[in-house]
């Protein structure tokens, strides 16, 4: 019995990374997926791929997760198709490294504006779905930076602890109507996100995680699958670490 069948899943950052492990595996396991990414055409081909392998996701163009009017008509038109929204996964994410004596005030901006101020607006446009069919499943995307800090991310960090500490307050707010919300931390997984990272440092952070190996986007989505499953219906504002084994908390 496939886990989340017909149900229809929203999820951010879909094209590659993370994101696009969430899809492959959701829509494997029988939902309607529904791709927001600024990244169209690669968010096509991966929807192309699923589709001919009989799974079904789609791809929504120029959805800008920071606008929430751009999210909020998004949102409009995947309801007014399907009649139900059923998971949001909050994960499309960006980085603006610098410390923080020489982070300016435009590194902040960015990573605020996309890593928190989209995970409001995105969860702000389709939660009042949910609660009209008294059923939701929200999924943010956090990091181990947002749990244990990390050099040179405090726009990040800030970004990434608000997002694990909002499900908290959405849990209490939100669990009358069965809606969950959780939130997943990742340790450091092997994306474009990291691709930037010179392969000395990579090896050094592979032999920091008690598993030995860098994760995949796969290691993510399994974790994602369970917090968007309907039998996790008793799981709500937690933050799920996966990270091979605390490797920043010491
Ligand atoms: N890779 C890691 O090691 C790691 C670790 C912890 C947490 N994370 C988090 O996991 C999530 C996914 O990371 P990833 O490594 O797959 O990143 P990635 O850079 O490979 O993919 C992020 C995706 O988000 C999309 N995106 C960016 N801004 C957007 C916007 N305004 N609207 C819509 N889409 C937008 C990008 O186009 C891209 O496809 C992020 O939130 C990231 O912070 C990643």
């Amino acid at each position: 019995m496939k886990k989340l069948q017909n149900k229809i899943a929203i999820i951010t950052g879909g094209a590659q990374g993370i994101g696009a492990g969430i899809v492959s595996r959701f829509a494997h396991e029988g939902a309607i997926v529904i791709i927001w990414d600024l990244q169209t055409e690669k968010a096509k081909t991966l929807a192309s791929t699923l589709k001919a392998s009989g799974s079904k996701c789609e791809v929504m163009e120029g959805v800008d997760i920071t606008s929430l009017a751009s999210v909020e008509n998004a949102a409009k038109i995947v309801f007014e198709k399907y009649g139900q929204i059923d998971i949001i996964v909050n994960n499309a994410g960006i980085v603006r490294d610098a410390s923080f004596l020489k982070m300016t005030e435009d590194q902040w901006n960015q990573v605020i504006n996309v890593n928190l101020t989209g995970v409001f607006n995105c969860t702000k446009a389709i939660t009042p779905y949910m609660v009209q069919n008294q059923y939701g499943r929200i999924l943010n995307i956090s990091s181990i930076s947002g749990v244990y800090g990390n050099f040179g991310q405090t726009n990040y960090i800030a970004a990434k602890a608000a997002v694990a500490a909002m499900v908290k307050g959405w849990g209490r707010e939100l669990g009358k109507y069965n809606i969950t919300a959780n939130a997943v931390a990742p340790g450091p997984i092997d994306t474009e996100m990291l691709a930037t990272v010179p392969d000395d440092i990579r090896d050094q952070m592979k032999m920091r995680v008690p598993v030995k190996r860098l994760g995949k986007p796969e290691d993510i989505a399994v974790a994602a699958l369970f917090f968007c499953s309907e039998e996790a219906s008793f799981v709500t504002g937690q933050t799920l670490v996966v990270d091979g084994g605390n490797m920043l908390g010491g």
